[in-house]
C-alpha cells in the first residue's frame, strides 16, 4: 500500500498576525506544485481562525493541543476539540514532548486527549519519542512501546485507522541534531510492528511522521525510508522557503 506523505508544520508558540500572513501567502503561491502530498500547518490556537481563512483549502489546518474533556464546561483556559473542528481543523497534535516535559502530560492524559480528538472528528497526531538518556541506556523501544501502548490500550488499535503517529526523538527536537535515516527507520519499523502485532491492515495504512530538526538538506534521506511517511517540522516550518523545500522533497518521492 502506498501511503501519502504528510508534511506538517508545528509552529509552536511563534507567529503574529502580520508574520503569519507573509508566510501563508508564500506557501499558498506554491501549494499547487505539491498536489501529491498533504501539507498541514498547526499555528497557535488564537490564530487558527485567521490562518484557516487565508489557507483557502489547499493546505490543511491543525491545532497543537486540545483539552482532554469531551464536553463544554467550567474548564478555564482549555480548548474543546469541537471548537477546533468548528474552526476548520482536521488534525491536532497530542503528546508532544514539550507538553509531556514542560506541562506534565503523562501517558494517561495523552491517551484521553487522543480519544477526545477523535470524538470531535479530529485526526490526532500522536507524538512519541525517547530522551537522549533513554536512547543511551538502550531503552528506546521500551519507551516507544510504553507511549504507544498506553494509547492503544485506551483507544483500541482500530482507532489508528484515523490517526497519525510522529516519532520525535527528544534529543533531536530543536537541537539541530537529527536522527540518522537508519535510526529513524528502525524506530518507525518498531512502531509499525507494534500496531501490526494487533492489526496488520491498520499498521500498513497508518502514516508515521519523523520529527526532530528536519531541514531542507536532510529531508530527502529521512523521507526515503520505507516506514517514514512524512515529517513534523518545527523550526523549518516558520520559513516558507525551508518548509517548501521539505515539501518538494516529499513530492519528488511521492508516487501520487
Ligand atoms: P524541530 O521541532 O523541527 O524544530 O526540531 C520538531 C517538533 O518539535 O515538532
Amino acid at each position: 500500500m502506498s501511503r501519502r506523505y504528510l508534511i506538517a508544520g508545528n509552529w509552536k508558540m511563534n507567529g503574529s498576525l502580520s508574520a503569519n500572513a507573509v508566510l501563508l501567502s508564500e506557501l499558498s503561491l506554491k501549494q499547487d506544485q505539491y498536489s501529491g502530498i498533504d501539507m498541514l500547518v498547526c499555528p497557535p490556537a488564537p490564530y487558527l481562525e485567521s490562518v484557516g481563512r487565508q489557507l483557502g483549502g489547499g493546505i490543511l489546518l491543525g491545532a497543537q493541543n486540545l483539552s482532554d474533556q469531551t464536553k463544554a464546561g467550567a474548564y478555564t483556559g482549555e480548548v474543546l476539540g469541537e471548537m477546533l473542528a468548528e474552526l476548520g481543523c482536521r488534525y491536532v497534535i497530542v503528546g508532544h514532548s514539550e507538553r509531556r516535559a514542560l506541562y506534565g502530560e503523562d501517558d494517561a492524559t495523552v491517551a484521553r486527549k487522543f480519544i477526545a480528538a477523535q470524538a470531535s472528528g479530529l485526526i490526532p497526531i500522536l507524538c512519541v519519542g525517547e530522551t537522549l538518556e533513554e536512547r543511551e541506556s538502550d531503552a528506546t523501544e521500551a519507551v516507544l512501546g510504553r507511549q504507544l501502548g498506553a494509547v492503544v490500550a485506551a483507544a483500541g488499535v482500530g482507532a489508528f485507522a484515523k490517526a497519525v503517529i510522529a516519532y520525535e526523538p527528544v534529543w533531536a527536537i530543536g537541537t539541530g541534531r537529527t536522527a540518522t535515516a537508519e535510526q529513524a527507520q528502525a524506530a518507525h519499523a518498531f512502531l509499525r510492528g507494534q500496531l501490526a502485532a494487533q492489526d496488520a491492515k491498520i499498521a500498513n495504512s497508518t502514516q508515521l511522521l519523523y520529527g526532530g530538526s528536519v531541514k531542507a538538506d536532510n529531508a530527502a534521506s529521512l523521507l526515503s525510508c520505507d516506514d517514514v511517511d512524512g515529517g513534523l517540522i518545527g523550526g523549518a516550518s516558520l520559513k516558507a522557503a525551508d518548509f517548501l523545500a521539505i515539501c518538494a522533497a516529499a513530492q519528488a518521492l511521492s508516487k501520487n
